[in-house]
């Protein structure tokens, strides 16, 4: 069911026929309206079937890009155009929790374009959450756990591969992560991004980011929990990792696991399941909405794109 927050539906749809790159050039404006209140806006029956028309639309929206190649994100994605990847190769029964898009690193894009291309047979739907509201409802439910976070700011710890691993929703290696090829090269990165690490024997590396902000302020004055605490708490999981320690303050102390709990379940009541059809393309504000992809079956592909 849409949902209704402060007087907008969530998500904003807008139905057309034809051209979306042509629609978007004329009323780009109607758009980033809708996007300004709703945080989401679902461009639905339009004429897009290819992951070029999915970069024209991007090229017609003419906000500059964010690459994959230059993020810091965890997930192996493909390249399909320059400005175009796969949104995420985890295996179908994997669920990618919610999250802000690389809210985990220091280099986050501000907005997402999702298209679907081919819809799975079952599942699959991509779930969106309002951050902003989230953050409403734990300042009344868990006021600690908002104050602790808005002192100290959160710290993220994972292990990295040496090579690509598909199976794993984190499974980027440190190589393509970091852009290099060589430890001392990846060392240097690391310390400019002002992250701590340590090597393991079995060519792994594990890096610890600096202390980031967990709520961020939005441009109408309200707060949002832009971070990837759920996703990390509950979801990085694979043969490197273990969940309960994906996370801490900033200052290095345990967060209360209870109150993200309370965190969890409250993002979860609100969470709208975007079900795909084929030519859907979502344009999500990255700093006011969260993401995240349930399991399904069949094939299955959504393309994305960002904006810095
Ligand atoms: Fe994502």
């Amino acid at each position: 069911m849409i949902q209704v927050h402060n007087g907008a539906e969530f998500p904003h749809i807008i139905t057309g026929t034809g051209d979306l790159p042509t629609w978007l050039k004329a009323n780009k404006a109607v758009a980033d309206e809708a996007l300004a209140v709703a945080g989401t806006v679902l461009f639905r029956g339009f004429n897009i079937t290819t992951p070029e028309d999915v970069d024209a639309t991007v090229e017609a929206y003419g906000e500059a890009g964010f690459t994959y190649g230059d993020s810091l994100s965890n997930a192996v994605r493909v390249n399909l155009t320059p400005r175009i990847f796969t949104a995420n190769e985890a295996p179908p029964d994997v669920s990618i929790f919610l999250h802000h898009e690389m809210a985990q690193t220091p280099l986050f894009p501000s907005k997402l374009f999702f298209s679907c291309m081919i819809a799975p047979e079952t599942g699959g739907s991509t779930p969106i959450c309002r951050s902003d509201i989230v953050f409403d409802r734990l300042q009344i439910e868990t006021p600690e756990l908002v104050a602790a976070l808005s002192a100290h700011g959160v710290r993220y710890s994972n292990t990295m591969p040496g090579q690509d691993d598909p199976n794993s929703g984190q499974g980027r290696s440190w190589r393509s992560t970091l852009s290099c090829e060589t430890r001392a090269e990846a060392e240097t990165r690391l310390s400019n991004l002002g992250y701590t690490y340590i090597w393991n024997e079995d060519d792994t590396l594990r890096v610890t980011s600096p202390a980031l902000p967990a709520i961020k302020t939005l441009p109408d004055g309200s707060e949002s929990f832009f971070n990837q605490l759920i996703a990390a708490f509950r979801g990085w999981k694979d043969a490197r990792n273990d969940p309960s320690k994906s996370v801490t303050l900033g200052n290095g102390e345990p967060l209360d696991v209870d109150a993200l709990g309370t965190a969890i379940q409250i993002a979860d009541e609100l969470s709208f399941d975007l079900n795909w059809q084929v030519g859907d393309v979502a344009l999500i504000d990255n700093f006011r909405v969260m993401h995240g992809r349930r399991p399904y079956t069949g094939k299955r592909r959504v393309v994305a794109a960002l904006i810095a």
